[in-house]
């Protein structure tokens, strides 16, 4: 079975193609990002109305380029997998609007799968897949949980964060510190070059004895550092706060998981969303994680922000395990509020 995948819920247009075998792991055999970084940069942060224009343009030739590469023809999908949400509404309506737009034309079932599913599920497709149960920390832009995973479609929720998300942490910490958007990968770059020990930022709710998390009070720490350092800071106060800042979230993050590890007396930790990209906080779960004899499994450094290889993947996942049944439903019905503990 052929899934068609794509994405398009933020600023990413993905679109992919993942097979089936009978058993074990579909197999993704071709995907396509779109990145409208540049077309948000100088707005600092997405502008919905942009982003939906911009899926609309990408995403039938993405569509093709993946088709192409995967030696195949439309004729040859089983089914069409969209991102049904959570998102923005209006970009997460063109993925979909195009999806039912191209399964109704060729007489094909959709499944509309959930964006946060598709992260959780991303790091079956590494080198490295997982094996279930597991303990998932999901760090996103817009996102912070730790889950009990024990099948596909079988989610706890352990905790979460009650404000800010670990990616927001990052963005919103970046642009105080006058780096461009996303700030997450510039922030991370500059903390590579600075001292983490050289500010003392807040670590909020790390002994609070739950698994939830809270970020907002960091960002307004971080403000209070840069008013300190005044107009003209120099290169290696800003990497230290950098460094500091990252610190601080990689801290409770890392303990957190490790709590959370606890708790289920699983010894499997899987990491996935955007932020699973940040390098310390790999090497930080891997030195930790490896202490305990725990496993941990991340998605490849490219699947770990919005693309739509998670979403065909999510999908086939669904439809092997039995959780989704793929219906000619054409309506295109979008939920840009949707909690993952609600899905079945
Ligand atoms: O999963 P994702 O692509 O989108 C959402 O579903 O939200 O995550 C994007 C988030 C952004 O906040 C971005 O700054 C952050 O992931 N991010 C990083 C890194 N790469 C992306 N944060 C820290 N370090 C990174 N290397
Ligand atoms: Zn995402």
């Amino acid at each position: 079975m052929k899934v068609l995948g794509i994405e398009s819920s933020c600023d990413e247009t993905g679109v992919a193609l993942v097979e089936t075998a009978d058993a074990g792991v579909p197999i993704l055999r071709a995907h396509a990002l779109h990145s409208q970084v540049q077309l948000h940069e100088a707005y600092g942060g997405v502008v919905p109305e942009l982003a939906s224009r911009d899926h609309i343009r990408r995403v039938l030739p993405l569509t093709a380029q993946v088709l192409e590469q995967a030696g195949c023809t439309l004729r040859d999908v089983d089914v069409v997998a969209y991102t049904r949400g959570p998102g923005l509404a209006g970009a997460l309506l063109v993925g979909a609007g195009v999806a039912c737009a191209l399964a109704a034309a060729l007489g094909l079932p959709t499944l509309g799968v959930h964006h946060l599913e598709g992260h959780l599920l991303s790091p079956f497709l590494s080198a490295d897949p997982p094996e279930f149960p597991f303990v998932a920390l999901l760090v996103s832009g817009g996102h912070t949980q730790l889950m009990r995973v024990q099948c596909v479609g079988d989610y706890e929720l352990l905790g979460e964060t009650i404000d800010d998300a670990a990616g927001e942490a990052f963005d919103k910490s970046a642009k105080l510190l006058g780096l461009g958007y996303p700030g997450g990968p510039a922030l991370a770059a500059l903390a590579a070059q600075g001292d983490p020990a050289a500010y003392a930022l807040p670590r909020p709710l790390l002994h609070s004895g739950d698994l939830d998390f809270s970020f907002a009070g960091l960002k307004t720490a971080v403000l209070t550092q840069v008013r300190r350092l005044g107009d003209a800071p120099t290169d290696t106060q800003r990497a230290n706060l950098a460094a500091s800042t990252q610190a601080a979230i990689v801290e409770v993050l890392v303990k957190k998981s490790l709590a959370a590890l606890k708790t289920t007396g699983l010894a499997r930790l899987v990491v996935s969303g955007g932020v699973g990209a940040n390098r310390e906080l790999r090497r930080q779960l891997d030195a930790a994680c490896a202490r305990r004899r725990v496993r941990v499994h991340y998605p490849e450094l490219a699947l770990c922000t919005d693309n739509g290889a998670m979403i065909a993947l999510a999908a086939a996942m669904r439809l092997q395990a039995g959780r989704s049944r793929a219906t000619p439903d054409y309506g295109f019905a979008v939920r840009p509020r949707w909690p993952l503990q609600d899905i079945g």
